[in-house]
């Protein structure tokens, strides 16, 4: 028997849809609310932003699985068992995924989009002369399992490409700036900016009013981490301004974003709901039900995050 304790804030996925395809691997699975007694009895958790305290209340606990590829939702809740795993999501889907969202919102931007498509109401059949694109200077903040497919597909396409890390990754073969210097190199000299960055303490408002005006005029961000990274006030200074050229932003600090935010009224930041990419339970079962396996025959599962790094 395996009883898996089940909560989506968002309702992206349904447990029928879980437990449908958990059944493919283990045919005494079960799924129950989260917030239902009966999860009381589960050894197993999968969780997206859990009501605060529930999780330290189950006391049979051995494994807790975050819903998506980010912890940083567990964490908000200061009696999360930390004594317990607790692993990520790594789907190579996922990361295709985020990556084909990038490609799209940065050829976009280059290929004036947002102007073409502003002439549009006026049938105003006029050209912008094509943006020198050759040899374009594109930081990756963040070069994980996400933001190395993200880097490598940038530089396939002959974007010249830096991937930012706090430590250097010998693995990856692209070129790699570091620690604080680094990053305000990068920061200072590249025209496109990309944060993929895991929500910690250390990357919580990284990007100030400040740091966007240190980019080179006409910069553009992108953000498919998480909104908190960001001083959206100084964002939205910086590029009413003209001093960035404008934003693409799939994560903010409120979600949903709120109907009242300026962001929505500037035509310059394109507004998207948190999709780049999204949990396929088809897709990450299968690691899913092999971390159950792993506990439940004693070994460590794959993924597991540290509490202290955050991530
Ligand atoms: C999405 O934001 C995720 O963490 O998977």
């Amino acid at each position: 028997m395996t009883l898996i304790a089940f909560h989506d804030s968002n309702d992206n996925s349904s447990i029928i849809d879980w437990h449908n395809c958990a059944l493919k691997f283990d045919k005494k699975v079960s799924f129950v609310p989260l917030t239902n007694k009966n999860a009381d009895q589960a050894e197993f958790a999968l969780v997206w932003n859990p009501p605060k305290g529930r999780l330290a209340e189950l006391k049979r606990l051995k494994l807790i699985c975050s819903l998506g590829q980010g912890v940083d939702h567990l964490w908000k809740d200061l009696s999360m068992p930390l004594s317990i795993p607790i692993i990520r999501l790594v789907d190579p889907n996922m990361s295709r995924a985020l990556s084909q969202w990038v490609l799209a919102v940065l050829l976009d931007f280059l290929r004036d989009g947002p102007f073409y498509r502003s002439k549009r109401e006026k049938r105003e059949f006029c050209k912008l002369s094509e943006r020198n694109t050759f040899d374009l200077k594109v930081a990756v903040y963040g070069i994980g399992a996400i933001g190395a497919v993200v880097a490598k597909n940038l530089e396939t396409l002959e974007f010249s490409v830096t991937g930012w890390a706090q430590t250097k990754k010998p693995q990856l073969l692209f070129r790699q700036a570091t620690g604080t210097v680094g990053f305000q190199r990068l920061i200072a000299t590249n025209f496109v900016h990309i944060c993929l960055l895991p929500l910690t303490t250390h990357t919580k408002k990284l990007f100030t009013k400040e740091i966007f005006m240190k980019m080179p005029k006409g910069a553009y961000f992108i953000n498919a981490g998480r909104g908190e990274q960001v001083d959206e006030a100084g964002l939205l200074d910086a590029v009413k301004t003209g001093h960035l050229s404008g934003a693409a932003l799939d994560v903010f600090c409120e979600e949903p974003l709120p109907k009242a935010h300026p962001f929505w009224n500037e035509q310059k930041i394109s507004i998207w709901p948190h999709v780049a990419a999204q949990t396929n339970p088809e897709t990450v079962i299968e690691q899913i039900m092999e971390s159950i396996y792993a506990i439940k025959s004693g070994r460590i599962p794959k993924n597991v995050v540290d509490p202290v790094r955050q991530y």
